[in-house]
């Protein structure tokens, strides 16, 4: 794995959006297919993709874009769904056409079809080329919560006490916060071709260290990107401030 140490936020999305600007360059006309995350970890990259694409005229025409995850029992207009989030601080700021964007269906009938026809979907856009990914303050990557199986494919999933607690301040009501998503698996997110993985604040430094120093477990489900070719994490010094070896800190 790449490691960055960032000064400050802006600085680590200013690297994340080098990488997918060299993968959308890259496809072409052909058109890259990125894989988005939600949260506040993707937001300064995402700033400056925008950014890039009203200054420097950076185009998502030609790209696909699906989505890492969604909480199962809101529609896609609810004002916290992932869709929302994504079409709001990125997708409705570039030229990448809504209809190219997919997100699972939290309000699905049958989630558990919902999530098999979403992986389907995946595979036949031919699979992602660069995803971005935050990480959970107990070492999730998407929803795959502690415990879940490296070969996992896109499913329903129970969010852990700790990742509802962290995700309530989304919410005017934290008893509305949802308890399932649909998500993609550890095996779904391990064929993505590239990934970046950003993280900032003291709150990740031990999942960082599990990430980067810790043996592979699925009790810190990010570990098992240690087995993937190309990985890139980008940190700032706060969550980076677990890390102990030299070769780490140094990389
Ligand atoms: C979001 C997702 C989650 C978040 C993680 C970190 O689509 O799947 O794994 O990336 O919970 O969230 P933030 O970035 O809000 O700290």
């Amino acid at each position: 794995m790449q490691v960055h140490i960032v000064p400050d936020a802006a600085a680590g999305g200013a690297l994340v959006a080098d990488l997918f600007e060299e993968v959308i360059r890259e496809a072409g006309e052909a058109g890259a297919v990125l894989g988005l995350a939600t949260g506040s970890s993707p937001l300064t990259a995402y700033a400056e993709l925008i950014r890039r694409h009203r200054e420097r005229g950076l185009s998502f025409a030609h790209s696909r874009a699906f989505t890492l995850d969604e909480y199962v029992g809101l529609s896609g207009d609810h004002p916290q769904s992932y869709r929302r989030f994504i079409h709001e601080h990125l997708v409705d700021q570039v030229d990448l056409p809504a209809s190219a964007v997919d997100t699972p269906d939290g309000a699905a009938a049958d989630p558990d079809l919902e999530a098999i026809a979403y992986e389907r979907r995946l595979q036949d856009a031919g699979g992602v080329d660069l995803q971005i990914l935050g990480i959970g303050s107990n070492g999730h990557i998407a929803f795959n919560e502690p415990g879940s199986d490296r070969a996992s494919r896109t499913r329903v999933v129970d969010l852990a006490p700790s990742t509802i607690a962290d995700n309530a301040r989304f919410f005017r009501d934290p008893s509305q916060v949802p308890v399932r998503a649909i998500s993609q698996g550890l095996g779904t997110l391990a064929e993505a071709r590239r990934i970046v993985l950003t993280a900032s604040g003291a709150g990740k430094a031990e999942a960082i260290a599990h990430l980067l120093e810790g043996e592979m477990t699925d009790q810190w489900p990010a570990t098992a990107l240690q087995q993937h070719p190309q990985v890139t994490v980008v940190v700032d010094e706060a969550a980076a401030s677990r890390l102990t070896r030299s070769d780490t800190r140094h990389s």
